[in-house]
């Protein structure tokens, strides 16, 4: 079986699946070859074994805790990835990963007391991140805060026993959840909030809240994993983008990035890391003004002829593309 892209050379066989909650699975993955990697980062998969669709998924599994490599994937509609990874993919089959990309690690944020904060299949690299911690940092204070929909949707609920963690359900919370959503008053309960470092990861708008409410409680020392970004309603007005083939026009409010453009009008294009690593989303400019913060797989060449990554790059006014 050949290697369908440079980009993720370590071949991976499916050992179980296990369905975690109605909509998430957890893929145990064994791999022949060492694998390094540090709790809280992701991988690329290559999506049906091809070089063409990557998607980045969370490495769930903890190194030297858990036996398998895991990832655990919300089904999402129309999902080329999880569809294909929750639905089509069996025991038995393999699997094409990159290396570990990502900063969102303990190791990256070293430290004495902790808040992890999770929403959703936010809790993956959280998860990942509290075996290591009670392996290789026993004497660590870590503070769980994880938030679902409902009771069932917690991921690796049995899991969750081993460890101190507060559940907060929006719908049907029954006797061990906290009702509602996330507030400030949760957050001002946690012992010495301030002095923790705070990691979290889930949506977007969840992650923003966290951010807003801890540092108004004077938390400085704050990361949150910038992975899951939602696709925004395409605007009317903003900086024009053409597309030459097909021809196509729409619009982009000021300070989105290319890559955000493009996925909120319904443009094709490839983007798993989201942070200029990968270089999946590389997209041609014919004319027009831009900045950008990662050019890292791009050649001279190529960003002489225009190419940018679209996640890393920021129109500046209008732009024609190819
Ligand atoms: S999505 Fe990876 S470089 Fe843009």
């Amino acid at each position: 079986m050949t290697m369908p892209t440079s980009q993720c050379p370590y071949r991976m066989q499916v050992h179980h699946i296990k369905q975690e909650t109605p909509d998430v699975w957890t893929l145990s993955l064994f791999c022949h070859d060492d694998y390094l990697y540090q709790a809280g980062q992701y991988a690329l998969v290559s999506i049906r074994n091809s070089a063409d669709t990557l998607r980045a998924y969370t490495l769930s599994s903890t190194p030297g805790v858990s036996p398998f490599i895991t990832l655990t994937i919300r089904r999402i509609d129309d999902g080329a990835g999880s569809g294909w990874l929750t639905r089509e993919v069996k025991r038995g089959d393999y699997l094409w990963l990159s290396e570990a990309q990502g900063e969102f690690t303990c190791q990256n944020h070293p430290a004495g007391r902790y808040l992890l904060l999770a929403a959703g299949c936010g809790v993956t690299p959280i998860m990942s991140m509290r075996r290591w911690l009670a392996k290789y940092s026993p004497m660590a204070d870590v503070q769980v805060i994880y938030s679902v929909r409902s009771p069932q949707d917690v991921i690796f609920a049995e899991e969750w026993r081993q460890y101190p963690v507060t559940l907060v359900a929006e719908q049907g919370a029954v006797h061990g959840f906290v009702p509602g959503r996330l507030t400030r008053e949760l957050l001002a309960s946690v012992p010495d909030i301030a002095n923790r470092t705070v990691m979290t990861c889930g949506p977007a708008p969840y992650m923003d809240f966290v951010e807003q409410e801890v540092k108004a409680l004077g938390v400085t020392r704050f990361w949150k994993e910038k992975f899951f970004t939602p696709v925004a309603a395409p605007v009317t007005s903003g900086l024009k983008i053409s597309t030459l083939q097909p021809v196509r026009e729409f619009h982009t409010p000021v300070g989105s990035t290319l890559l955000e453009a493009l996925e909120s009008n319904k443009v094709p294009v490839n983007a798993a890391c989201r942070a200029g690593v990968c270089g999946c989303c590389k997209t041609k400019v014919v004319s027009g003004d831009y900045s950008v913060t990662s050019t890292m797989t791009l050649t001279e060449q190529e960003i002489a002829d225009g190419y940018v990554l679209a996640c890393s790059c920021h129109p500046q006014g209008d732009l024609v593309l190819a």
